[in-house]
């Protein structure tokens, strides 16, 4: 899925329509599994990052902030306070963005986040460090990440998708990838998405590449 993801990014990035004819997933093609589950309206629809991969891959680092959005929808009441956390596929471990009890108040439509405080403080306190990988937004309400749906009250939403990458690991890798390339070097978007495929597999992204 990070790669059918990557190769949408890359198809943004142009870097698919330079590399000759590859496979060209397109946005549509990006599922998610809970897709399928119909639900019923009542909650936040997210708009930042949007449902788009290139855009939705973020450094790891001094001075880099991350803001997510929403906007809601059929809501018949107000939630009286927000709350965000980002869980990773890959360690299974719950990150807190505005966490309990402070949160967010209930009518907010936006949090930043700065991934690199937070990195920081995990290793001056031993808490679980971020990985470079990917990780689902979780928003809900007062009602807890699993309360049920009901109609016109506050839903939790976890239907955003993202990537945190730490840049400077991979930059022997981003080195090598632009000994092969020719003058016209890759946008940076492009270099960030191939920093990410070292992650999903480096063999994998030649064959995408090559
Ligand atoms: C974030 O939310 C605040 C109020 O909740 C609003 O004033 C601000 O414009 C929002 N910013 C963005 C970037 O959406």
């Amino acid at each position: 899925m990070l790669l059918r993801g990557l190769g949408a990014g890359l198809a943004a990035a142009g870097v698919l329509a330079a590399a000759g004819p590859t496979p060209t997933p397109t946005p549509t093609q990006v599922r998610r599994a809970d897709d399928d589950a119909q639900r019923p309206a009542g909650g936040i629809s997210i708009t930042e990052p949007a449902v788009n991969a290139a855009s939705s891959y973020y450094k790891i680092g001094p001075h880099e902030s991350v803001t997510f959005g929403w906007s809601f929808t059929s809501l018949t009441a107000t939630p009286s306070r927000l709350f965000v956390a980002a869980s990773c596929s890959q360690n299974g471990v719950t990150y807190p963005i505005a966490a309990s009890p402070t949160g967010l108040p209930g009518d907010a439509t936006n949090v930043t986040w700065y991934p690199y405080g937070y990195h920081l403080q995990a290793l001056q306190q031993g808490h679980p460090d971020l990985l470079a990988a990917k990780y689902r937004l979780l928003v809900y309400d007062e009602k807890g990440p699993d309360a049920g749906a009901k109609g016109g009250e506050f839903q939790p939403n976890n239907q955003a998708e993202f990537a945190l990458y730490f840049p400077q690991h991979y930059t022997p890798l981003a080195d090598w990838t632009c000994g092969s390339c020719n003058d016209a070097a890759p946008a940076r978007d492009s270099s960030v998405l191939l920093r990410l495929g070292a992650l999903a597999g480096a063999a994998a992204l030649g064959a995408l590449l090559l």
